[in-house]
Order: C-alpha cells, then structure tokens, then sequence
C-alpha cells in the first residue's frame, strides 16, 4: 500500500495527487512516468512524474479525471494499492544538459501535458538553459501552475482557445515568430505534437515530443503502446515516451488511441499486429 499524503483538486476536474514513495523518488527523473492502480481491481494509470522532493520521498502526481480509472482515483484519499516506477526513459535534455549551454529551448504544453512539462524545465533552467514555454489550454479555467512555470523560465506566453486568458488562439500561432530557438519539445494532445512537429519541419527546428499512447503493463510485454517512429514499431513505455517527433505517425498513433476505445477495435489491432496483442493482457480479452 502506498500512503496517500494529499489527492486535491486543482481546478475544474484537474487534480494533485501527492504519495510517500522514497524509493521510487531516489531515482526519478523528469521525461520519466509511474503506473498506479488505485485499487486491486483497478486498471493501471500512466502518469508522468510532475515533482519529487528527494529529502522528504514525497512524488507528486497531476492528472485529469477523463474516465472511470481517473475518477476513482481522484475519490481515494488514504492509500493506493500499487505505484510501479520510475518508468520510461529520463527526457533527452536531461541526459546530455551539458550540451544546451548555448541554446534556446522552447516547451510546448498543452493542457494537462503542462504538467510534464514543468519538471523538465525546472531542471534545465536551475542549471542556467534558456527555457522558453508556450502553454495552451481550452479557456481560462484550464489554466493551472502559471506561477511555477513563470519561475522555472525566461518567458511564458499563454494561449487559450476563447482567450479568456492570454493570447487568442493555438500554440502553434506562437511559434512562427520563434526564429531564435534550438531545440522544442512539446508534450499534450496528439493532435497539438503532430501540429507542432509538421510547423518545427518546415521551421528547420529539432523536435522532441513525449508520446501518450494507451498502456497497459508499462513493462514492454503486452504491445498496448506500439507506436511508428522513423517507420519502425516502437513500444513507448520502454523506449520512450519521448522521440523525434519528426519522425513519428502520428496519424496511426491517433487512429490506434480511437481504436482502444471499443472492443472491436481491440480485435481489429490483435488481428493486425499479431504477437504484440497476445490476448493475455487485460486489455487484450
Ligand atoms: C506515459 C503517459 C503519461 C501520462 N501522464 C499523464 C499525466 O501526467 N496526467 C494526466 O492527466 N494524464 C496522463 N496520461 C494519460 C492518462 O494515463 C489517461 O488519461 C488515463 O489512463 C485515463 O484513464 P481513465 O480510466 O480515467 O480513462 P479511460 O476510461 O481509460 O479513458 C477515457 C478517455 O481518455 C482517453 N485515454 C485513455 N488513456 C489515454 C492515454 N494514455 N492518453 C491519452 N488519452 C487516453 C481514452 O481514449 C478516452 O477517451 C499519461 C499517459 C501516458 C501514456
Ligand atoms: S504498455 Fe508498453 S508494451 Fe505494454
């Protein structure tokens, strides 16, 4: 059991989940994700890793109820049954931070992917990066962790789709004026990383996006969160969850999240994909 030390909502239906777990903090880094079951029955929950404090051991999580996993979740104020981390592999510009001394990133956050997004600008900029963050969200409402953000970069630009709040519009209207930057990682909904990655193409701009497929056992064996990179397959939670996202098809990876949400489509991808869908994983019934 995993003591539960604060699960509070944020606002509109995004939450923080706070949890001791020591073991899993000594080794975490930003890019990386857990898998969480809140119960014994449960599905497991990816989620990326939003903060950690290595002196206290306390990891802290950011989710959106969007389905029933996520609503249990966001009920359960004591324990949680299993946490399973840190997995995935730490962000690129993590590993090789020594090399952007010189350069501008820019992160791209969209909705909830705000909250990966933060960790891994906070570790640049502590270590003198020039980190740039343009961050879109559905309306004012949706808007959340604006001061952090705001300490953990040179600037923050705020977009949101009714401007209610900052620049009216889409991250990508954002970008076209950024001649400056070096490398950009986005991190949100497929649809805003395929956008992003064709705009950074054309700009001649490097592009790391963090790849949220469906996932089952987080582990590489069960084929849930096969993804196209460079025309290879590619299982996120092992190999990523970050890659070039100039290389990624993204047009499969959202007709694959469409796919998982009926039975049909199950079927359809076990009979396609074959081995990867092996029928013995719960997703694969
Ligand atoms: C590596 C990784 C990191 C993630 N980090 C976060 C995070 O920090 N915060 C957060 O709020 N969410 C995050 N997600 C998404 C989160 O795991 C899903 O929203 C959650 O599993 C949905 O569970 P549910 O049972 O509530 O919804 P379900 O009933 O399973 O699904 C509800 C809706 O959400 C969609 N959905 C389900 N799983 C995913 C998914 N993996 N990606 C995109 N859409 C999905 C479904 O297609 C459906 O439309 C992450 C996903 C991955 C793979
Ligand atoms: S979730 Fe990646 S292989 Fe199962």
């Amino acid at each position: 059991m995993v003591k539960i030390v604060e699960n509070v909502l944020l606002k509109e239906n995004i939450y923080k989940l706070v949890v001791e777990a020591k073991d899993l903090v000594r080794n975490a880094l930003p890019g990386q994700f857990v898998m969480l079951m809140t119960h014994e029955e449960s599905e497991r929950i990816p989620l990326t890793i939003h903060a950690y404090n290595k002196e206290s051991g306390n990891l802290t999580l950011i989710y959106q109820v969007v389905g029933a996993g996520t609503l249990e979740l966001s009920k359960e104020k004591e324990t949680l049954f299993s946490l399973v981390g840190p997995l995935g592999n730490p962000s690129e510009l993590i590993v090789n931070v020594d090399d952007l001394k010189e350069k501008n990133i820019l992160f791209i956050a969209g909705g909830i992917g705000v909250a990966s997004i933060y960790p891994q600008a906070k570790y640049l900029h502590e270590r003198g990066i020039n980190v740039s963050i343009i961050y879109g969200a559905k309306n004012k409402q949706f808007i959340i962790l604006e001061e952090e953000l705001r300490s953990v970069c040179q600037e923050l630009i705020l977009t949101t789709d009714d401007g209610s709040m900052g620049h009216k519009g889409v991250v990508t209207d954002c970008i076209k004026e950024r001649k400056d930057i070096d490398i950009c990682v986005a991190i949100g909904p497929m649809v805003m990383m395929k956008n992003v990655s064709n705009l950074t193409k054309e700009m001649g701009i490097k592009q790391i996006v963090s790849l949220n497929p469906i996932m089952v056992d987080g582990s590489g064996m069960c084929g849930a969160c096969r993804v196209e990179v460079g025309g290879k397959v590619k299982f996120a939670c092992v190999e990523g969850p970050e890659f070039d996202g100039h290389l990624v098809n993204f047009e499969a990876a959202m007709k694959r999240l469409e796919l998982y949400k009926t039975i049909e489509g199950k079927k359809y991808l076990k009979e396609l994909e074959g081995e990867t869908h092996h029928g013995e994983c719960a997703n694969c019934e």
